[in-house]
């Protein structure tokens, strides 16, 4: 077929662009994917000895307060009632996360009431009061006081950045969340839950159209291939999705990025630590967290004699690594800056999604960016 439309990544937002285009305006989509399977960092698939489904690109937990976005995404799965909950183990203990009234007292070994609480954590961030905090181990304290800060962020945030806090910019936090509560829900959004049949089901009947074509295994920038950036800019719209240095041949320097390596394990174990999210804030542990995959599902029938554990671990990427979070330096700003200017150059596409504008976005954040891109910037594009 000759597409009306190319959609270059078939994650949450290429998958959005492409099921508008076909279903409301009738156009032949055609989505092409360098991966050998759909839905971008979303994906996910059942673990073949155990069936239990496994999120290869890292947990995924979907929540939004949006409500467009909440009813566009129930159009194509129904989700659960899951609630996220992540505790942390330090110094040989179990905490519960975010840092709470539980967290705070379980620490001091105390029975504060909530103005107590307050009133400890303002004393002991008056450490570093009126200070300008030039590194992020100063900033920590002044934000929540030194123990805490030491205790939950310092390890964790050492080994997420493989770099002494001290040695950070203060401007990687602008505040750590302490809640003076017992509430430990993860998440505040209005709409929290995981898709029941699992993402992939869900991305799948996004795609599910006959005006929609995915060719999967096929890189953009391979000129081998008769769908690719020189044969087709230009001549059919483009949305793209991809890395945007990358697009331009890095010519503006790369964008740092962070990047994730995963260790999974089956375990012959009904349950390893009984709940999804486990940190592990301490220094000398190298990973920053394990996820247990049956925790997501707990309505599912999984076997009782058997589970999934990955261990996440987090380091610098380097070109060739799966991009994950952006670093956003003083540098990348810049770069980033100039690639927006040859963006404007290039007529008939439309850079999208987390790698094509260079930002973290979550999944309810990237669909809501290709729902207000298909309204107010592809009519333009496709004429
Ligand atoms: P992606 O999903 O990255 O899709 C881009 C696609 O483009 C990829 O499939 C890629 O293969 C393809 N591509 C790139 N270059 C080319 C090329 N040259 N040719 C062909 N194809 C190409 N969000 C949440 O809401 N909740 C969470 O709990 C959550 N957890 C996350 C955990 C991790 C570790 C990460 C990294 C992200 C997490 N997210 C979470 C964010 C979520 O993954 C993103 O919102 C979502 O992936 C964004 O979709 P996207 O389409 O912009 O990008
Ligand atoms: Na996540």
């Amino acid at each position: 077929m000759t597409p009306d439309l190319v959609v270059v990544g078939s994650g949450f937002f290429g998958l959005t662009i492409a099921e508008r285009c076909a279903r409301e305006r009738g156009l032949k989509v055609l989505v092409i994917d360098q991966r050998s399977h759909i839905g971008g960092n979303a994906y996910s698939e059942a673990e073949p000895t155990t069936g239990i489904e496994v999120h290869r690109y890292g947990a995924h937990l979907f929540h939004t307060s949006v409500d467009r976005v909440w009813e566009y995404v129930t159009r194509f799965t129904t989700f659960t009632d899951y609630r996220h909950r992540v505790y942390s183990t330090v110094r040989g203990e179990v905490y519960p996360m975010p840092i709470n009234l539980g967290t705070i007292n379980q620490f001091f070994r105390a029975a504060y009431t909530p103005g107590q609480a307050r009133e400890l954590v303002r004393e002991q961030a008056g450490e570093l009061a009126g200070t300008d905090p030039e590194n992020l181990n100063d900033k920590g304290i002044q934000l929540i006081g030194r123990p805490l800060y030491e205790a939950f962020f310092k390890g964790y945030t050492a080994k997420q950045w493989q770099t002494d806090p001290k040695d950070l910019p203060a401007s990687i936090i602008s505040r750590l969340p302490v809640r003076y509560t017992y509430d430990n829900r993860y998440f505040n959004d209005t709409y929290e839950g995981l898709p029941t049949d699992g993402y992939t089901a869900w991305l799948e009947r996004m795609a599910d159209h006959p005006n929609i074509e995915v060719r999967l295994g096929t890189d953009f920038f391979d000129a081998s291939q008769p769908i690719n950036k020189a044969a087709v800019v230009g001549q059919v719209p483009v949305v793209y999705t991809g890395p945007i240095d990358r697009y331009f041949d890095y010519a503006e320097g790369e964008l740092s990025w962070r990047t994730l390596d995963f260790e999974q394990e089956v375990l012959d174990v009904g349950d390893f630590q009984g709940t999804p999210v486990m940190n592990y804030a301490d220094e000398d542990v190298p990973y920053t967290r394990i996820h247990e995959f049956r925790h997501f599902h707990p309505e599912r029938q999984y076997p009782d004699d058997a589970t999934v554990i990955m261990r996440e671990y987090s380091r610098f990427a380097r070109r060739g690594d799966e991009p994950y979070y952006p670093v956003n330096t003083a540098a990348d700003r810049e770069a980033l800056l100039r690639y927006r200017e040859l963006t404007k150059q290039e007529r008939g596409v439309v850079f999208g999604g987390r790698l094509g504008t260079y930002k973290y976005l979550d999944m309810h954040m990237a669909i809501g960016s290709a729902l207000s891109t298909y309204d107010n910037v592809l009519p333009d594009v496709l004429g």
